[in-house]
């Protein structure tokens, strides 16, 4: 396989900064002042975290954030208020038609489908054949050398690999595979590179739907082109559209949620010791670690009527730019909500969204972050690196450390 890429970009780099990351390192507390004003603020915030938002300067009306826990849970758990389908006029344009998008009826039809290939059963196939080995694999490369970067050489490339491989895709097409997804997601800086991503996937992934229709595997591709609902099956088209949006819902959520967890563990080294030494704490630590540094920190709705949220009157049209992270963060419902705290009693965050586009990928997320941060506390005397400095999480949209050195042994 070729690429058509050039070696000195790095679309990795060009993600990170548009996404914000390394610019805005702490938006908690703006987000606090503007919440401690109003529960759902008017206009656009990107001035106040100095970022320059192409999306809202094309925006024709007031852009509105909601920010305390109950207004993002009215606004997600109501899909037919607050719309998706705006995500067609951005995200949409390199994904697709993809369920992101979809409103209802079609998608409850559509989501019907596509649920079939995450079932129980798969999820422990996958976590054996597929999550475990591939960990296994990263681990043993630094194993003996009593340091490594565990966002370099674990946490960023196990889940690329982990959809690669369930989805069924042949190995030695994985940094490809990778690459152009970043790509695509790069539209908000980009937008030739994210368009010619998206193509570039529609005739890759197409070649393989054909050969899966005609020679079924054990895989993802080819649970999706026999899944059926009341006669009802998926198009090529539909298929494409959902495979496009994986890579990026699925693993750089993943790489960067299980990042910011292991930050709150090495950052707080009683509670390290606390989760290495009783593996049943491991649920809430996942738990406690989205909540308190979510991966994605905010999502896209439309308001289709004039409605009020806690008090705020919402009108038709108007964007709304829901902040999972600053609900996440709200003292009306935890005490001390910028500590991580792993020994909170566990209760709903919004990190995984709320309601009909309620993450679908969540419990494999989970699963995957258990297996990985297992395995790392599985290495004696697990600490950051003394010698290194200032290791944080930063970013605006999404949330991740640039590097994680730890030394053990
Ligand atoms: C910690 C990791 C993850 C986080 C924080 C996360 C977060 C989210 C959020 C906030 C949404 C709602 C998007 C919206 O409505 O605008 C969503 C939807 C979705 N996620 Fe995840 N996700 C994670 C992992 C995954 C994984 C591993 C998969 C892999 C299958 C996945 C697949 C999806 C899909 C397919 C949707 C669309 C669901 C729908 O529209 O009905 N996610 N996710």
């Amino acid at each position: 396989m070729t690429t058509d890429s050039t070696p000195e970009s790095d679309p990795f780099a060009e993600f990170d900064a548009a996404a914000g990351i390394g610019a805005v390192r702490d938006p908690y507390p703006v987000w606090a002042e503007l919440r401690a004003q109003t529960p759902v603020h008017a206009g656009s915030l990107a001035e106040r975290f100095g970022v320059a938002s192409v999306e809202d300067a094309l925006l024709t009306q007031t852009p509105y954030t909601p920010l305390t826990y109950a207004a993002v849970q009215q606004i997600l758990r109501d899909g037919e208020t607050f719309s998706s389908a705006g995500y067609a006029n951005t995200i949409g344009l390199v994904f697709g038609h993809s369920i992101l998008e979809m409103d209802e009826p079609e998608h409850h039809a559509y989501r019907a489908l596509i649920q079939q290939a995450f079932t129980r059963k798969a999820m422990e196939t996958w976590e054996a054949e597929i999550v475990r080995p591939v960990v296994e694999r990263h681990v043993a490369e630094f194993r003996d050398r009593g340091s490594a970067d565990l966002v370099r050489e674990l946490l960023f490339p196990f889940p690329v690999t982990v959809i690669a491989e369930m989805i069924g895709l042949p190995t030695e097409d994985l940094p490809a595979f990778h690459k152009k997804a970043v790509e695509l997601i790069s539209i908000a800086s980009n937008i030739e590179t994210g368009l010619n991503a998206s193509a570039w996937l529609y005739d890759y992934f197409q070649g393989i739907i054909t050969e899966r229709r005609a020679a079924p595997r054990h895989d993802l591709i080819s649970v999706l082109a026999q899944a059926e609902l009341d006669g009802q099956r998926l198009t090529d088209d539909e298929i494409i559209a959902f495979l496009r949006l994986l890579l990026p819902a699925g693993a750089e959520t993943t790489y960067r949620s299980s990042s910011n967890l292991m930050i709150g563990l090495l950052s707080n080294p009683d509670q390290l010791a606390a989760l290495r030494d009783d593996r049943s704490l491991m649920p809430q630590a996942i738990e406690e670690g989205i909540r308190w540094d979510p991966p994605l920190t905010s999502i896209g709705r439309t308001c289709t009527r004039d409605t009020v949220v806690e008090g705020v009157l919402i009108p038709a049209g108007s964007p709304v730019h829901v902040c999972m992270a600053a609900a996440n963060r709200d003292p009306a419902r935890w005490d001390r909500p910028d500590e991580f705290d792993l020994h909170r009693d566990p209760k709903q965050h919004m990190a995984f969204a709320f309601g009909p586009h309620m993450c679908l990928g969540m419990h494999l997320a989970r699963m995957e972050t258990a297996v990985a941060v297992n395995a790392v506390l599985d290495l004696p005397g697990l600490a950051l690196d003394p010698t290194a400095e200032d290791v944080h999480v930063s970013g605006l949209a999404f949330r991740a450390p640039a590097a994680l050195p730890v030394v053990f042994g």
